[in-house]
């Protein structure tokens, strides 16, 4: 698919999750299939003063040949700033504009879900972004900012008279937040309605979910790509297994080995990144991630949440290991 200059691998994308979808988890959603993943929302505002640790954000594995910066902003000219720093030294195959993120001190600053309520700033920033880089930009946008005010097909509108070069829209309010059911119709409404892709994100918690969205849709109103963000949180297969559906294969059982090594991949790369103390106090909440649904969870977790060093990772996943293997299911 075309999304501007730029050719995707594919269409199966990682949604930038803020504390999960760093260079690390990235990496290992790269090894599962992932397409394109984008990094977690980084501040303007911070990058242009020199502000940000944009190492741990930015960076990017060797597996990783391509991915979308995103940021976030309100001001036309910083965001244009920030473009330009992110495309000079990051190279990024898209720059995304946030302008769905919920949290009080983002929205305060009339930057994430603010920018709902003003559809020409919209269009300023990302004409002022495309003007600065010669990558192409998107916006990742909302339904609206509450049920009263639904406007995505206004403000992706707007975002497409500046420039941008595809929209994805995560289909609840502002309102919503993270809770109550996406409203899927309106992925469809907007592929007819724009002639740029258009990407779908909300409730993405398995393979069939994704391939169901993919399939749907008439002629002229197709989703272009889906992105995974808590479906995919301790859980990078759901790409392996959203390509099997796709290819009409059937969907396959993924060893707990499997799992097992692509979660120490993760805690290897997040050492590496961060340093042993903060990647281990980090990965807490990755190892829980990572034990969702498994069978003998609640134990595991409770060895993750005290581990503070690689060798008491060592042990926790050794612990997994043995755990998988009385239970059957290393295979
Ligand atoms: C913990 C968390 C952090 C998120 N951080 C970002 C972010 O930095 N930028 C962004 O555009 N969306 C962010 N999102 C929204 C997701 O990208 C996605 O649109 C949303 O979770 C809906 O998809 P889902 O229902 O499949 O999880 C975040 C979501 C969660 C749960």
């Amino acid at each position: 698919m075309r999304v501007g200059s730029y050719l995707t691998r594919g269409n199966l994308f990682l949604a930038p999750v803020a504390g999960y979808s760093d260079a690390a988890f990235r990496s290992v959603c790269a090894d599962a299939g992932c397409d394109l993943a984008f990094t977690e929302m980084v501040s303007s505002e911070a990058l242009t003063r020199g502000h940000v640790k944009t190492e741990a954000l930015l960076g990017r594995e060797d597996n990783e040949p391509d991915y979308a910066v995103q940021l976030f902003g309100s001001h036309p000219e910083v965001m244009a700033r920030a473009a330009e720093l992110v495309a000079a030294r990051w190279k990024p195959a898209i720059i995304d504009v946030n302008c769905g993120c919920p949290v009080p001190k983002i929205v305060k600053t009339g930057a994430g879900s603010a920018l709902l309520r003003e559809p020409g700033r919209i269009r300023d920033i990302v004409s002022a972004m495309s003007r600065a880089v010669p990558v192409p930009i998107t916006v990742k946008i909302r339904l609206g900012w509450d049920d009263e005010s639904i406007n995505y097909l206004e403000t992706a509108a707007a975002a497409v008279e500046g420039g941008a070069a595809a929209v994805t829209l995560h289909a609840r309010t502002r309102a919503q937040g993270y809770a109550g059911t996406a409203e899927r119709q309106a992925f469809f409404r907007l592929a007819e309605a724009l002639n740029v892709p258009v990407f779908a994100s909300g409730d993405l918690f398995s393979a069939a979910a994704a391939r169901d969205l993919l399939s749907e849709g008439t002629e002229g109103g197709k989703i272009a790509a889906v992105m995974f963000a808590r479906g995919a949180m301790g859980d990078p297969f759901i790409f392996t297994r959203t390509r099997a559906l796709l290819e009409g294969a059937e969907e396959p059982v993924i060893r707990a080995a499997d799992r097992i090594a692509a979660a120490r991949r993760h805690l290897a790369i997040s050492i590496r990144v961060y340093g042993e103390r903060t990647a281990c106090v980090e990965f807490r909440k990755q190892a829980c991630s990572w034990l969702k649904g498994t069978p003998g969870g609640a134990e595991l977790r409770r060895i993750a949440v005290s581990c503070a060093t690689a060798t008491e990772y060592g042990r926790f996943f050794e612990a997994w290991e043995r755990s998988s293997t009385q239970r059957g299911l290393e295979h």
